[in-house]
């Protein structure tokens, strides 16, 4: 496993973007750069992954995390996986055989966030069809298939945030877990394109951020990118959602996912459901945003959804320190699945979807980008 890395400031772009993820360079020597969201907010470190290994890890440790961002990753992992076979000398078989090596890999770093599957089980198809070629030029064929999903889903996040700042009033308080931002995404988030876009359009929105245990990525992640957009927010505790609710702070909930079935049964980060019960019970509208790429509708509904189970030690020494007796025994899933009942709707770049069940979701998703 070889990692480059740079510590750099934050990109100053006009538009904000952090480019999470990128592509250096050709199909035959070029490198896929990451942002090692572990490092965040207190340092800005990108690494450069030029081999499988260092895909794979850089998955599992979450230092690329969120659905949509972690497809575009594997499917560059992908890339690499026939760069080293055709550095290798491989001929267009040994190429082929190198990407779906990598594929098979990549598989099994996360198992709950069905963007994975979805980008290699594309990137796969796409060399099936691909025909004779000589490898070179294979491997170009790849390298632009993994760009269009990267350049796909910068669009779609785009589409979300004008589909769902429509569902959000002028100086409302809305409340979101985990990171659905320009971190776990190509470029501007789900969850937080909703915000973003309400924020441009001068509906002055207010967030409350769950810190979102375990890892903290809503205070990390979500509260920096909010910060970088001059979007306010207030960071709380997870187990301070339900008061805040009861002051009436919170007008609405957006929330991202990480596998929806064809029912509408939503996985997304632990705590997402509870978040969901509290709404319902203060009569708040829940959303969650999403990509088409998000659905799973093979799944007729969230019960086979599999749940990813971390290390113990995320939740025993998670905050840098041990805060657990030793050897305590450890429950620490990373999803829970909100059932489609207390989703009000699902913004998708294919319009909203509600109320949700399966049909309207077929109905919403068949109909396409307009
Ligand atoms: O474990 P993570 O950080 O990958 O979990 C991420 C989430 O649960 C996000 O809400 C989800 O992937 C949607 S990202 C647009």
């Amino acid at each position: 496993v070889t990692v480059a890395t740079q510590t750099g400031e934050v990109p100053e772009t006009d538009d904000a973007s952090l480019e999470t993820v990128g592509w250096r360079g050709d199909s035959a020597s070029g490198h896929l750069r990451l942002i090692d969201q572990t490092r965040l907010p207190v340092e800005f470190v990108r690494i450069d992954c030029r081999d499988v290994p260092t895909v794979w890890e850089a998955i599992k440790a979450l230092r690329v995390r969120g659905a949509p961002a972690i497809g575009i990753t594997a499917a560059y992992g992908a890339v690499l996986g026939g760069q080293t076979a055709l550095a290798g000398g491989g001929d267009a078989d040994a190429v082929r055989r190198g990407i779906l090596d990598a594929a098979s890999h990549l598989r099994t770093s996360r198992p709950t966030a069905v963007n994975l599957f979805w980008a290699l089980d594309r990137v796969s198809r796409v060399l099936n069809e691909a025909g004779d070629h000589e490898p070179g030029a294979l491997l170009d064929r790849m390298l632009a298939e993994a760009r269009a999903i990267h350049d796909e889903d910068k669009a779609m996040c785009r589409a979300i945030g004008r589909y769902g700042a429509e569902l959000l009033a002028p100086g409302q308080g809305i409340l979101t877990h985990c990171n659905a931002g320009g971190l776990a995404t190509a470029d501007y988030g789900t969850a937080l394109a909703v915000i973003f876009t309400a924020h441009e359009q001068g509906k002055a929105p207010h967030v409350f951020a769950d810190e979102t245990r375990p890892l903290l990525q809503g205070a990390r992640l979500t509260a920096w990118e909010l910060q970088r957009r001059g979007v306010p927010v207030t960071l709380i505790c997870d187990s301070m959602a339900a008061q805040v609710m009861k002051e009436g702070r919170v007008q609405a909930v957006v929330v991202g996912a990480d596998r929806i079935a064809a029912n509408g049964d939503t996985a997304n980060k632990i705590g997402t459901y509870g978040v969901a019960i509290l709404a319902r019970a203060h009569d708040i509208p829940f959303f969650v945003a999403a990509p088409s790429s998000t659905f799973d509708l093979s799944l007729a509904d969230g019960s086979s959804i599999p749940i990813e189970q971390r290390d113990p030690r995320e939740v025993t020494h998670g905050l840098g320190r041990q805060t657990a007796p030793d050897n305590v025994d450890v429950y620490n899933p990373a999803f829970d699945v909100t059932p489609a009942m207390l989703i009000a709707g699902i913004i998708t770049e294919c319009g909203v979807i509600r109320p949700v069940n399966a049909l309207t979701i077929r109905q919403v998703l068949q109909s396409g980008v307009d």
